[in-house]
């Protein structure tokens, strides 16, 4: 077997045997299968596709071409969560201390922000002293301890998907779907997980641009999940526009304290409900596909204070400084504070997720590159969202900046990510579909 011969197949349109492309994984990890090689595989993949077995095959080899966590000992049934990226996405913050709150533990690895997405590691660090690194062990004891941990990767999970992201990432070949499916998938797979809850965004700041090559990816997940042995839900979720209203690190902490309080925005409540729920359902604390079982009790949890409560606990047990969450005061401030007001009235048609992702990047929330430090402080808040009607010099958006200058630059991209109509307009679907595996 040789990497050219694999190229070539791929570039040919051929099917790869399940030992060809483990040959080709592993040799790329070791490193003697180049950079420019795996590059070309990737594009040979990108316009030829991948069969299902292919698929299975290559996330298999990508999960195991590092470490494979088993937390069956200390979990018992290991649920876990994604998000394929977006913009105003808190789900986790407020998603785990509800699981947790009504008895199912959960032991999280999370990612950083990278372009316009935003990450929940970044987010968290917006609090003194929260540890997002735990080694092995300190993971290990606290889920043991505590029942919920949320942090970045303790093992060494999955190298071969870090290895070839950031190939993808600069050869224009991240928007294949069994690339995407299997480095999700070898990811979560790798980390343990026996059922696993994907919400797979669509829309203007997402990478499927269609809700059906959003449920073309999903299914490709769930088989791929099938294949594995792992149950999976898959949800099929609006990124048109920013979920919630805030924007940016500190910000989306507060939001999710406000939520976590009772105060939080409906369409965010209501999200986090759904993938709270679907993650109950798999870790069969119901059965019904509409929820109607577990409802009752995440609404319950977030009312009573309960998942607030372990929210609280999950910050002390890393470290954070939990004055800093009982007085959102105390997070981390931007010094300059900019209302943009509408420069007209009608119904709004259009907040541009991925422009006001950017906008957000730009002031400095997020990272150009790995290595960019984040400014907590910074980020953009609209207070509206698609079909509200409102009135020329209403409050349309609150930007937190460094400078004056920066909120200048940072007020003209967020009015141009608005539209408005003169029509009623539909309020955007939170959910398009689900699918299950089972
Ligand atoms: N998220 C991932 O982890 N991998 C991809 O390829 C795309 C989104």
């Amino acid at each position: 077997m040789n990497a050219v011969e694999i190229i070539e197949k791929k570039r040919d349109g051929e099917e790869l045997t399940r030992e060809e492309i483990r040959y080709f994984i592993d040799k790329f990890t070791s490193g003697d299968i180049l950079d420019y090689q795996a590059t070309a595989l990737c594009m040979a993949i990108y316009f030829q596709g991948m069969t299902r077995r292919e698929t299975s095959d290559i996330t298999m080899a990508m999960a195991e071409s590092g470490e494979i966590l088993d937390l069956s000992d200390t979990l018992g049934y290991v649920v876990d969560k994604h998000s394929s990226g977006g913009v105003g996405d808190k789900t986790s913050l407020i998603v785990l201390p509800l699981v947790v709150a009504c008895g199912v533990p959960v032991a999280k690895m999370s990612g950083r922000g990278l372009s316009f997405t935003g990450g929940t590691l970044d987010k968290l660090e917006s609090i003194d002293g929260y540890n997002a690194m735990l080694t092995r062990q300190q993971f290990l004891t606290q889920a043991k301890d505590h029942g919920i941990v949320l942090t970045g990767q303790t093992a060494d999970l999955a190298p071969a998907d870090g290895k070839l992201y950031a190939l993808r990432d600069v050869s224009g070949t991240v928007p294949s779907k069994p690339l995407i499916a299997a480095s999700i998938m070898s990811k979560k797979i790798a980390g343990g997980a026996d059922g696993i809850v994907l919400d797979v965004k669509v829309g203007l700041g997402a990478f499927m641009q269609t809700v059906e090559d959003a449920r073309e990816l999903s299914q490709i997940m769930i088989n791929i999940g099938k294949d594995a042995g792992r149950q999976v839900t898959a949800l099929v979720s609006d990124m048109n526009q920013p979920l919630g209203y805030a924007v940016g690190n500190a910000l989306e902490v507060i939001e999710a304290i406000d939520t976590l309080q009772g105060r939080g925005p409906e369409d965010l409540i209501e999200h986090c409900l759904v993938v709270a729920g679907h993650m109950l359902r798999l870790a069969g604390k119901g059965k019904s596909t509409n929820l109607s079982d577990v409802r009752p009790m995440l609404e319950e949890k977030l009312a009573n204070g309960e998942a607030w409560g372990v929210f609280r606990k999950l910050i002390e047990a890393q470290g954070g400084n939990v004055k800093q969450v009982d007085n959102p005061n105390l997070l981390p401030k931007a010094p300059v504070v900019a209302e943009v007001e509408s420069p007209q009235s009608g119904s709004i048609q259009m907040i541009h997720a991925k422009e006001i992702g950017l906008t957000a990047l730009n002031l400095g929330a997020g990272r150009h590159s790995k290595t960019d430090p984040v400014d907590h402080a910074v980020g953009v808040v609209v207070h509206h969202k698609v079909g509200d009607r409102v009135k020329k010099g209403d409050r349309l958006c609150t930007i937190h900046a460094r400078t004056e200058e920066a909120a200048q630059i940072a007020e003209e991209r967020v009015l141009a990510a608005h539209a408005w109509s003169d029509e009623d307009v539909e309020p955007l679907s939170l959910f398009y579909d689900v699918l299950f595996s089972e």
